[in-house]
């Protein structure tokens, strides 16, 4: 219940966000073409910034939130989407290893429960010469806020369906190996990272 309830309200809460947001989805997202994962496409707010000559596996573990982005599936016949997490076993049966030339991780590292994982799996479905693209909203720096995030995190977390104010999501994509072509940071408060990222 709650989930349908979360998903009901997603798109409208994020309509100011997106006013910020969007232009920097569409300038990481418009270029990309070949095969590319969407993780945790949530209502498919993606989807318009892809090109139609892009294959696009859109996954998501949210039915509630699946099904919202599925109705805007009608415009996109290049997106096929899946009701799986991102560390999901079941992943194994629809990306191959070394397959992917894009990994695109918008607003989902926040949430999914084993960050460190699911980017070892991004590693693992990337093509050598693929890119993880990413925008994701991190703990400040300013201590002052910093400390808000992490007193007011449980409380966000149970309203947001799982979303994390305190990861150092940047940090975790670097521990992992990934080597930043273009990445910079914004935002003194609400910090984002926005990046493309390559193996080597
Ligand atoms: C804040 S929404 C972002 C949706 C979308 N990526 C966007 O940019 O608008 C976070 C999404 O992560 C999804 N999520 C949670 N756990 C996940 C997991 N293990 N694998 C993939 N997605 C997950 C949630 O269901 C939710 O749809």
């Amino acid at each position: 219940m709650y989930k349908k309830i979360f998903a009901t309200f997603y798109d409208p809460f994020m309509v100011s966000i997106e006013k910020g947001i969007g232009p920097r989805r569409e300038a990481l997202l418009s270029p990309l073409t070949g095969k590319i994962l969407d993780v945790g496409c949530g209502t498919g707010v993606n989807f318009q910034y892809f090109r139609e000559d892009a294959e696009v596996i859109a996954i998501e573990p949210s039915s509630a939130m699946l099904a919202y982005a599925k109705k805007k599936l009608s415009q996109y016949p290049n997106i096929k989407t899946y009701n799986l997490g991102v560390n999901n076993p079941q992943m194994e049966e629809i990306v191959s290893p070394k397959s992917m030339d894009y990994v695109v991780s918008t607003l989902v590292l926040c949430t999914i429960p084993n960050p460190k994982q699911a980017i070892e799996n991004y590693k693992k479905w990337l093509k050598p010469t693929g890119k993880l693209i990413v925008l994701e909203h991190i703990k400040s720096e300013n201590k002052l806020f910093g400390s808000m995030q992490e007193i007011l995190n449980p409380v966000w977390n149970g309203l947001a369906d799982g979303c994390n104010l305190n990861r150092h999501t940047d940090e975790y994509i670097l521990e992992a190996g990934f080597k930043p072509d273009a990445h910079f940071y914004s935002g003194n408060k609400l910090r984002w990272i926005q990046g493309i990222y390559s193996l080597s």
